[in-house]
């Protein structure tokens, strides 16, 4: 099978494009012929050796991705060849094949593209998880969604409209703001210092946010915090800026407010898999009813895959990317 090999960690254009034996599946797992990958920063970042947790080398770079069973691990029962299936992991979706636990791997609806199920597992799940367990957000609130036209802030804007919040998304471009307003948000700002908080104050009617979605860090944060309505929650998600902010604690006493963060991982795998669970069958309830149309930014060919993270990397992406693998 052809796959994406980081051989040392670095950017996008170092990873090597190789013929490499296809893996079979053990005991408890299975293998999937892959369709499709989702791309995002977090694949970058692990690629790169920047991401906090760094997976042993060589590996293919890839955390979510689907396809169809092509084999089945000696024990396993609860899964047969040609199934169509979405799995996440931390690495191994940039490849034609990959092994996953059988338990990982969750059927997808006939209605739902290969494309489309590769982003959908961490991003949605991020967003509800958020907004249900940690925000306990109400359909009459408000929410203000930054880096709203990336990956996670761009599934953010949609959950939070399927749970009936007026969506505020915050963008650093024109381009960027369109496609969150197209999402559904309901209004889309700037992200330069200067206009933000008024133009929070304008839009609510000097009140502020009841709920921040901040998968992005750095300067935005405190901004965004002073921008909390009374009794307020800021989600803590993510750090795309780079660099993870601080924020004087006196601000959450005077709004009532509280920081609260948002860890899809430790959630499901590791504190939480039964809610997990229960959250991923509301979102593709949410799918069948066609509540949630998940929309996808770009679809990039599998040789296009270096591109695709090197776009995220230097914040050209619009909307969450894919790479078509077959
Ligand atoms: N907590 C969790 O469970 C969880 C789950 C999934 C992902 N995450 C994290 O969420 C973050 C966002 O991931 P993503 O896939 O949405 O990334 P993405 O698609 O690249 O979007 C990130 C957005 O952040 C903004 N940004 C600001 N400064 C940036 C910079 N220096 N470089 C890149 N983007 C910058 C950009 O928006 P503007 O240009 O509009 O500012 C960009 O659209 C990552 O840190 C990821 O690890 C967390």
């Amino acid at each position: 099978m052809h796959a994406y090999v980081v051989e040392a960690f670095g950017p996008p254009s170092g990873i090597a494009f190789e013929e490499v034996a296809a893996p079979s599946p053990g005991n408890g797992q299975v293998r999937l012929r892959v369709r499709a990958a989702g791309a995002s920063l977090l694949d970058a970042l692990i690629a790169a050796g920047r991401y906090q947790v760094k997976p042993p080398l060589p590996f293919s770079p890839g955390s979510e991705f689907a396809g169809e069973i092509d084999a089945v691990g000696p024990d396993v029962t609860t899964h047969k060849i040609g199934q169509r299936v979405m799995a996440g992991g931390f690495v191994g979706g940039f490849a034609e094949s990959a092994v996953v636990p059988a338990v990982g791997a969750v059927p997808i609806p006939d209605a739902m593209s290969f494309e489309t199920a590769a982003g959908f597992r961490t991003n949605y799940m991020t967003a509800l998880h958020g907004f249900k367990q940690r925000a306990g957000l109400a359909p009459s609130e408000t929410v203000l969604v930054l880096g709203a036209a990336g990956g996670v802030g761009s599934a953010a804007i949609e959950i939070a409209k399927v749970m009936g919040a007026k969506v505020i998304a915050a963008a650093s471009s024109e381009a960027k703001r369109a496609f969150a307003t197209k999402l559904g948000a309901d209004h889309a700002i700037g992200t330069e210092a200067e206009a933000f908080r008024d133009r929070i104050k304008e839009i609510t009617g000097g009140r502020g946010v009841d709920v921040v979605y901040d998968p992005v860090g750095g300067a935005l944060t405190e901004l965004a915090f002073r921008s909390l309505a009374w009794r307020g929650r800021h989600l803590v998600v993510g750090f795309a800026a780079g660099s993870i902010p601080a924020l004087p604690v006196n601000l959450a006493l005077l709004k009532g407010a509280a920081l609260v963060g948002v860890d899809l991982a430790r959630f499901s795998f590791m504190h939480e898999p039964a809610v997990a669970q229960e959250n991923l069958k509301q979102l593709l309830a949410w799918f069948a009813e066609g509540r949630l149309q998940p929309t996808i930014g770009r679809v990039y060919p599998f040789a296009d895959a270096r591109q695709a993270l090197a776009d995220i990397l230097e914040r050209r992406a619009v909307g969450k990317s894919v790479v078509r693998v077959a």
